[in-house]
């Protein structure tokens, strides 16, 4: 008897490490081939021009879009090698020793697209949330201000994903291919003009949807220890909030009710970066959404 359990308790586990093992090469090669694919997108054309007043307006874009956030001073650590999932950092995005050398073409095929030079995706850049839909002023002075930034001298290790990682990518638990998240046909407007409306709000608040979704119902935080994402529409606690309380809570991290918010809500960049407009254009478009 207790040699027919041990028996079938070996072909049981046997079977589960089988399957396991398929499981996770199907994972590694279609990371793989995801990972290296070469996309072939139609490049936009695009002056960027670089007179004082782009250069003012880009660096107000690269503020609101948290570009220096991570890529200030030649960029940093995002996950470092303990990391189970990947280890990345931000690269270095001046003309110095370990950064890029881009064409203006470059600059705007990577913005819109997520593709690196290669054309292969970029990963774990949120390109849907900062620059894909950008006007093409906004775009264009963007580049201008990026390609004025000093070159900084600095060399990263080479990024790597781990088999966790690559789980939870195949399974799309992880947003690790910024180019997948894009529509690569995409139409951009020339211009748009900043206005307290919920039209200029929607515009700005792409940058929002990274953590508090797309529907903008937030979810659970995103690790140990981290608080749930709140939702930001009519049916969360802040349709209770009036337009200046919204803008308090942004700039001075504290809610109307009484609550300071953590770190996880990167309310110091963010409600510094925008102006009142802009937050003013922010809450008319959440306070729209059911
Ligand atoms: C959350 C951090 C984060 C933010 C915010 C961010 N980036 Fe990145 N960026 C990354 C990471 C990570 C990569 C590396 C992708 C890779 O190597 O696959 C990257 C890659 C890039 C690249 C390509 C560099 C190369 O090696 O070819 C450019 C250009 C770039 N970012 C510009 C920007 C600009 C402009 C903004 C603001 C609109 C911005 N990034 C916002 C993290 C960020
Ligand atoms: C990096 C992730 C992240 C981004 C990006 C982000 N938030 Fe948050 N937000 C959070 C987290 C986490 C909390 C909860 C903080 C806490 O409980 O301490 C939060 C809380 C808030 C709150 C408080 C809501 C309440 O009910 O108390 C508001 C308002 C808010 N965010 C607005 C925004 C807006 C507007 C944007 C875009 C401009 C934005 N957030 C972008 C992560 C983020």
């Amino acid at each position: 008897m207790l040699k027919k359990i041990l028996k079938w308790t070996g072909i049981l586990i046997g079977t589960l490490a089988i399957l396991l093992l398929i499981f996770y090469t199907i994972a590694y090669f279609n990371i793989e081939s995801r990972a290296n694919k070469v996309y072939s997108v139609k490049k936009q054309k695009l002056i960027i021009p670089s007179d004082s007043a782009s250069y003012e307006l880009g660096k107000h874009i690269a503020a609101i879009k948290a570009c220096d956030d991570c890529h200030a001073g030649g960029g940093k650590v995002l996950f470092d090698e303990n990391m189970p999932i990947l280890s990345i950092n931000s690269p270095n995005i001046t003309s110095g020793k370990g950064g890029i050398d881009y064409s203006d073409e470059d600059w705007v095929t990577t913005l819109r697209h997520g593709i690196n030079k290669e054309g292969k995706s970029l990963w774990f850049m949120p390109v849907k949330e900062t620059t894909a839909s950008l006007s093409n002023k906004e775009l264009a002075a963007l580049i201008c201000y990026m390609k004025k930034q000093p070159p900084v001298d600095k060399t990263h290790p080479k990024k790597e994903i781990r088999p966790l990682g690559r789980i939870i990518s195949f399974l799309n638990k992880f947003p690790l291919l910024s180019a997948e998240e894009l529509d690569h046909n995409a139409k951009y407007v020339d211009d748009i003009k900043p206005e307290e409306t919920a039209a200029y709000g929607a515009y700005l608040a792409a940058i929002c949807m990274g953590c508090h979704g797309s529907n903008f119902k937030g979810g659970p935080g995103h690790g140990p220890g981290q608080p749930d994402i709140p939702d930001l529409t009519l049916s969360g606690n802040m349709g209770k909030w009036n337009s200046a309380q919204f803008v308090t809570a942004l700039q001075t991290g504290k809610t109307p009710e009484g609550k300071i918010l953590s770190d996880f809500m990167p309310w110091k960049s963010f409600g510094k970066a925008h102006n009142e407009l802009e937050l003013k254009a922010i809450y008319l478009f959440l306070h729209e959404l059911k």
